[in-house]
């Protein structure tokens, strides 16, 4: 495989184009709206300075990495050449069905199409396309350049050579793939979820403070940041939208998303993106204190 075509360039478009391009794929970063590209291509460069500041690679390294990228707003320009189309789009069922229709119609017969998705079934989306074997759950962890894991997800008609080459590309970008099958939530956000979910009903219960649940989480469990923080980060709209997912899929009641969650994300209280949910952030300070609403 050589080339690359990412579809999306958000927070996880980015990183993605990113690592590619660094480990001599020609990446295609493909986006609806040109703003989100050229931030991206911004975002791109900045961690790669970051990357030759700790003498990780070189000024060549980063200007090599920079020269593979290639930027589009049209699908159907992007994923002409494409060998594996990596979809990183937004979390949105529709979107995603319709971009795998479109794919199937125009990339060539070969082309593996992936999804970055975080929680919709990879056997869902293989079922639009008229190659279910070569679709495939490629679950990237953010920041994208710096964490290692790659959970690959086999969709129930996902082949055994697909996903054998998915492995392998995926150790070529010095990631760690892990294999798992398509049920909700995956491994990965099947585990973390009901833990955050814990965590907020402990809060909405009165059990312990925003402070004191996280601290006893990172200082007990040795967990680098506690759930109610990364709550924040991974976004409150997300992780409500994940359980969802894990509780229409299950239909067990141990998935039903904590009340308090579901009125902060209708107040509009998303996390470290919307500047509050259960801390308050203040933009480019790395300062955080606890939300008024939970202070004591
Ligand atoms: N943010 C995370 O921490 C995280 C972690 C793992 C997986 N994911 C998954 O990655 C995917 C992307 O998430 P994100 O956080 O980068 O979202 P984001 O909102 O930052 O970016 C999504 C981008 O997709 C673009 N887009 C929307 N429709 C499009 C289309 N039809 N064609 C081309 N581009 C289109 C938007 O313009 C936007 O720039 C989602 O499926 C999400 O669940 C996110």
């Amino acid at each position: 495989m050589k080339n690359i075509a990412v579809i999306g360039s958000g927070t996880m478009g980015n990183g993605i184009a990113h690592v590619f391009a660094q480990f001599g794929y020609q990446v295609a970063l493909i986006d609806i709206n040109q703003g989100a590209l050229d931030k991206a291509l911004a975002t791109i460069g900045k961690n790669l300075d970051r990357q030759v500041s700790k003498g990780l690679l070189t000024e060549e390294d980063k200007a090599k990495a920079l020269g593979n990228i290639s930027t589009f707003t049209a699908v159907s320009d992007g994923v002409k050449a494409a060998d594996l189309v990596v979809e990183a789009a937004t979390e949105n069922v529709d979107i995603k069905l319709n971009i795998f229709k479109e794919l199937d119609q125009i990339c060539p017969a070969h082309t593996i199409l992936a999804s970055n998705t975080s929680s919709i079934s990879i056997t869902k989306i293989g079922s639009v396309t008229g190659r279910p074997d070569k679709v495939i759950g490629m679950h990237f962890m953010n920041p994208v350049p710096v964490m290692k894991l790659i959970e690959v997800i086999r969709g129930y008609a996902t082949s055994d050579e697909v996903t054998n080459q998915i492995m392998e590309l995926s150790s070529n970008l010095q990631k760690v793939p892990v294999e798992v099958n398509d049920y909700p939530g995956f491994v990965a956000n099947r585990i973390l979820m009901p833990m955050i979910n814990e965590a907020i009903y402990t809060l909405f219960e009165g059990v312990a403070g925003v402070e004191e649940i996280d601290t006893v989480m990172k200082l007990g469990m040795a967990h680098p940041m506690g759930p109610l923080q990364l709550a924040d980060f991974i976004g409150l709209d997300v992780c409500l939208s994940i359980l969802r997912v894990l509780h229409d899929g299950f239909g067990n009641p141990k998935y039903a998303p904590c009340p308090l969650l579901v009125n902060m994300v209708q107040a509009g209280y998303k996390g470290a993106k919307t500047g509050e949910g259960f801390y308050k952030y203040t933009p480019g300070s790395k300062d955080i204190t606890v939300s008024t609403q939970f202070k004591k």
